[in-house]
């Protein structure tokens, strides 16, 4: 996150672009997961998005930056402090990341964005992540996130020198990593460990465009793996009945009233 503030406003202009390419539009509800110091959220911004947002991440003087300086410009920007744990961005937080609840309701949010967050977790932490994702989301509901995935046949791309990151060390079968002594730099999980991950979540896997850090993406602009995903709509046997629930409520609040 070392960048001078033409590249911060152009970047944060291409990962809107990103969101707006799977579907992000005006009146929708977006959660930027690890927010930072506000990349996505100035992106948006300079692009003229007309919904809302709210952003959270664990580190409390990017968050206390972007609640100075972005949220007096638009108070449709919303930020959140989370103290939670991770060994490279924040060792002395007091919240698992395995235990996280975000900070949403049930079903508040179309969108989700989580913009190199995946990249610096351990498989438990996804695993959480992906689980409150699915239950801040709308059925219908995406996220566009961003990965290092892998699989048998671009191993010798990750592995070789001229990958950006050489996922030379190997944390268990399904996980690479490229430093070290610090392997949430940047960690690399296996292609289909990650849609296991995702399917047991209860999401799906809508589009896969590989990155080029690995030399085969196909676009120039995207540089790490990007995975979307949805919440399955719901089928009409569950919106007939969840609109029955509402009604019937309504008629208790309207009979004792
Ligand atoms: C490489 S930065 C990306 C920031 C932002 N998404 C962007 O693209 O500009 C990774 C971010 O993930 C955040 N992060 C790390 N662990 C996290 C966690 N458990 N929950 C939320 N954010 C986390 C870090 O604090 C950091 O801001």
């Amino acid at each position: 996150m070392n960048e001078d503030d033409t590249r911060l406003v152009d970047t944060g202009a291409l990962l809107a672009r990103t969101l707006y390419a799977h579907g992000l539009g005006a009146g929708h509800r977006l959660l930027d997961v690890g927010c930072g110091y506000g990349r996505l959220a100035i992106g948006l911004m300079s692009t003229g998005y007309e919904g809302r947002y709210k952003g959270f991440d664990i580190l409390p003087l990017q968050v206390r930056w972007c609640r100075r300086h972005l949220t007096p410009a638009d108070d449709r920007y919303r930020f959140r402090h989370l103290d939670v744990h991770n060994a490279r961005y924040n060792a002395t937080g007091t919240i698992e990341a395995a235990a996280v609840r975000f900070p949403a309701r049930d079903e508040s949010h179309d969108y989700c964005a989580l913009f190199s967050v995946f990249t610096h977790f351990y498989a438990d932490d996804v695993r959480r992540y992906l689980a409150e994702i699915r239950r801040v989301l709308v059925p219908g509901g995406r996220a566009v996130t961003t990965w290092f995935v892998w699989d048998d046949a671009r191993l010798p791309a990750i592995t070789a020198e001229s990958s950006a990151y050489p996922m030379v060390h190997v944390l268990d079968e399904v996980t690479r990593y490229e430093t070290e002594s610090d392997p949430l730099k940047a960690i690399a999980y296996r292609e289909d460990f990650v849609r296991e991950l995702v399917r047991g979540a209860g999401l799906e896997v809508e589009t896969l465009v590989r990155g080029r850090w690995a030399h085969d993406g196909p676009d120039p602009e995207q540089f790490q793996d990007l995975l979307v995903l949805r919440r399955p709509p719901l089928g009409t046997a569950t919106r007939i009945r969840r609109r029955l629930g509402r009604l019937r409520r309504r008629l208790v609040r309207a009979g004792r009233g």
